[in-house]
């Protein structure tokens, strides 16, 4: 499975949205809204909660992130973007899932904090924001079964990630991933029995 990496957004820009964010860490909540509950964090539905910061993700990664994953017969489009918050008081961690979709553009919005990273524990890897850099993104298929996922706990401070889902247009693509959805699920509980596994 091949991660790719971009460059996405600017310091400034990531200061501003984790601004915003703090303004209103109330709207991050841990709901069935945007997923299922024991697989999610404290998140916020971007679209809905912060327009202005989905709409400028969007524009971004039509130019920067696109480019690097369509094709003329494979088409993408922004399908939707979660915010992620992790505290001490809420949730420090997400345990490990599938995304579901074409591909996740994974950000990174800050430092400032202890712990935390994305594992992919059947890739034997770990990514982190000192390996990444903020603002900027790591891009992996949400269908592929070893892009099973989490976020390691922090220790301390706050941490925000931001994911969004693009999905192929073509109705082939459309059908074809409802097989691998349905497919992928029984392993996020097949997987999560494993307490080697586990990041919460
Ligand atoms: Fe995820």
């Amino acid at each position: 499975m091949k991660i790719y990496n971009s460059e996405l957004l600017s310091l400034d820009e990531c200061e501003l949205i984790y601004n915003w964010f703090e303004d209103e860490k109330d709207v991050f909540k841990s709901s069935t809204e945007n997923g299922e509950s024991y697989i999610s964090a404290h998140e916020s539905n971007l679209p809905k909660d912060f327009p202005y910061v989905h709409k400028l993700l969007k524009d971004k990664i039509e130019n920067k992130v696109f480019p690097l994953l369509s094709t003329p017969f494979n088409k993408l489009s922004v399908k939707t973007s979660f915010g992620c918050r992790y505290s001490m008081v809420t949730d420090p961690s997400m345990p490990c899932h599938y995304d579901g979709d074409d591909f996740t553009v994974l950000i990174y919005l800050n430092r400032g904090f202890i712990g935390g990273g994305t594992s992919f524990p059947l890739l034997k890897k770990v990514l982190t924001v000192t390996d990444v850099g903020v603002g900027n993104c790591v891009i992996f298929p949400g269908l592929d079964i070893k892009s099973w996922h989490g976020a390691l706990p922090i220790t301390k401070g706050i941490r925000y990630t931001i994911s969004v889902r693009l999905s192929r247009e073509s109705l082939f693509y459309r059908i074809k991933n409802s097989f691998k959805i349905f497919i992928l699920m029984p392993f996020t509980f097949l997987f999560n029995k494993y307490p080697t596994l586990h990041t919460k």
